[in-house]
């Protein structure tokens, strides 16, 4: 979840460097670095606990020592072995600091690796499992040319990696070493970048070439030579890219955050317009045939944390509007368990960035046993959209807050119309029942925009002040407001440090019934769905009966269960398959305002990052 960033051509690269990794910050952001190989073949490093900001206010700082050169690279870390500090942040640099290796991924036997060096004599100063690929290079540059010692060093790691390693012997080479961890070149005619993601050069070049899972690329000023793991050279094709990065910034609003869940509306408008005006390009990218279609068996859906919340909300689109069996898994779950291959279960990666390592292995572990895939998610240039047998692009635009708002929503519209779309091929429903579902899609967007200009100023106000002094919560839902609520409570969790348990809200009286006290406010998810909201307002009154403190998110009409509530949201009736994106806004509004009352740092949450590109 580190980033990685390199640079060898015609300028001096520090700059370049510096630009790329403030656009990857999102991927970790609690210590950065930056080296260079300066004119006179001298290797610099400087570290800074913090993100790119420290870093450049440490590098002005030694800027005397004309830290800049033609060849460099950097990383902005998340923490995975060793603690967040300057002695654990990268570059790495060996013994005798002549080489420097940043690293995103984990390298699995890096205490046998680190043990056997130390034995040989090698010190070591961070608790990293990264540096040990500055010590072996160390020794094995001493006796192979620079494409052996890679051969030598992948040969002996285990893991996942992103790695660029440079050092004062081949100074006029970059090299980038990628297994599992996304790595690609940026290409120009007198200069290369290599980066864990292309937003780190789009700007400058946007002809990419992904290196291939398991390769290395030895960069050169004038160029770059690709090779397998065998030594042998390849040749991976250049491609164009699109790349949604844009440099807009949070304009008048307070945090991204903020800014993000004011674009649902445009983000949803967005994806149905897409989805809609692009229909042959669509049906291409999904790569899914009307035979395949009236085939299927099943849908599962995998994904981690919101997109997997997404996937649980998909499945009853997926069951009431398509008439299909449906199952979500989480990825990091799903990776270890049995599974049986078959033809006619699809299955739908969700992901927002695309990159999420246990996402994307699951969805290896899924091409590999030949089962048909497509992959959901936000960022066209991602592994996912690459990787899968076909592809369904939300337009949410950019997202920046680690906490996942729009895109979320962006997901849920556009697995709602997949749901129609098959339902549709299948002869379930009509060309008129599938443009009402858009329709009723754009007007759940209205109501999400519109709950939260409502309620806005009693937020800020009363309520985010007053729920802010509460240590936990119990969050419940039923049917389709269970995923709402879990997705509602990650987000309380996430920006605003509070602890919440979530429950389906039957499963109260199996034993949480006796966490019920006045201390523990109480959220119910209602749906419109009227026998389950009948077994809601039921789980309502056990709560009120043990003197619990209820806030309730419920529709106009559901009169008992808002006359129960200490703090009552009300939502004019949508399509009940549509409530929790009505709700979500609003309660992503309320947890952003009790984070803001508890002054967390709401963009970057404590100990989070953006993608999560490790297991
Ligand atoms: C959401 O607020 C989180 N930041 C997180 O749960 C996120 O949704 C998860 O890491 C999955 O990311 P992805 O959608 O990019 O795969």
């Amino acid at each position: 979840m580190c980033s990685v960033v390199g640079y060898n051509g015609s300028g001096p690269c520090r700059q370049q460097i510096l630009e790329g990794l403030a656009r990857l910050e999102y991927r970790g952001y609690d210590s950065a670095g930056f080296a260079c190989i300066t004119t006179a073949s001298k290797l610099h490093c400087v570290k800074a606990q913090g993100g790119i900001d420290q870093l450049r206010a440490k590098i002005k700082m030694a800027q005397d020592d004309g830290i800049d050169g033609a060849i460099g690279l950097g990383h902005t870390r998340w923490s995975t072995h060793g603690s967040s500090s300057e002695n654990n942040a990268h570059p790495h640099v060996d013994c005798r600091r002549t080489v420097a290796v940043v690293h995103n991924g984990i390298i699995e036997n890096f205490a046998f690796l680190k043990e056997k060096l130390q034995l040989l004599g090698h010190t070591f100063v961070s608790q990293t499992d990264t540096e040990v690929i500055a010590h072996l290079f160390e020794d094995e540059l001493q006796t192979k040319s620079l494409e052996r010692a890679v051969l030598a060093v992948v040969s002996g790691i285990q893991g996942a990696y992103a790695l660029l390693v440079m050092s004062e012997k081949h100074s006029d080479y970059l090299v980038a070493i990628r297994k599992s961890s996304p790595l690609c070149l940026g290409i120009l005619p007198d200069q290369t970048f290599v980066a864990s993601d292309v937003a780190a050069f789009i700007d400058k070049t946007d002809e990419v070439v992904f290196l291939p899972d398991e390769s290395f690329a030895l960069i050169s000023k004038t160029g770059y030579a690709v090779y397998n793991f065998f030594g042998e050279r390849i040749y991976p094709p250049v491609e164009k890219t699109v790349c949604t990065w844009s440099a807009e910034g949070k304009g008048a609003y307070e945090h991204y955050m903020l800014k993000e869940m004011y674009e649902q509306k445009r983000a949803i408008i967005d994806t149905i317009n897409f989805l809609r005006l692009h229909k042959s390009t669509r049906m291409q990218q999904l790569n899914l045939s009307a035979d395949m279609i009236h085939d299927l068996e099943r849908i599962h859906f995998i994904g981690c944390g919101t997109s997997w919340h997404a996937g649980m909300i998909a499945e009853y689109f997926m069951q009431e509007v398509a008439h299909l069996q449906t199952q979500s898994f989480l990825a990091s779950e799903f990776r270890y368990k049995k599974f049986f291959s078959c033809s006619r279960t699809l299955t739908c990666i969700i992901s927002q960035s695309g990159e999420t390592a246990d996402s994307l292995e699951a969805l290896r572990l899924l091409l590999a046993s030949k089962q048909p895939t497509i992959a959901l998610t936000n960022v066209a240039s991602s592994s996912m959209v690459r990787e899968a047998d076909g592809f369904l692009l939300t337009q949410a635009g950019q997202e920046i807050a680690v906490a996942s708002t729009k895109a979320f929503t962006a997901q849920i519209s556009a697995l709602f119309l997949l749901a129609h779309w098959i339902a549709h091929i299948k002869g379930l429903v009509t060309t008129q029942a599938m443009a009402r579902a858009e329709e009723e899609l754009f007007v759940a967007a209205e109501v999400l925009e519109n709950s939260i200009e409502r309620y806005k100023f009693d937020i800020i106000s009363k309520r985010a002040p007053f729920y802010a002094r509460y240590k936990n919560f119990i969050f419940l839902g039923r049917h389709i407001s269970f995923p709402c609520a879990l997705e509602a409570a990650l987000k309380l969790k996430e920006i605003a440090y509070i602890f919440v348990d979530t429950y389906p809200a039957g499963e109260l009286k199996h034993g949480p019934l006796a966490l019920i006290d006045a201390q523990t406010p109480v959220v119910i998810f209602s749906c419109l769905d009227e026998v389950v909201y009948k077994k809601l307002y039921g789980n309502a009154q056990e709560v009120k009966a043990r003197s619990g403190h209820l806030i309730v998110f419920a529709f106009e009409h559901q009169q008992e269960l808002l006359a129960l509530a200490d703090t009552a949201f009300v939502f004019p009736k949508v399509n009940p398959l549509l409530a929790p994106v009505v709700m979500i806004g609003l309660i992503q509004f309320f947890v952003y305002q009790i984070a803001l009352v508890l002054d967390r740092p709401i963009d970057r949450p404590r100990n989070l990052a953006k993608s999560v590109t490790v297991e």
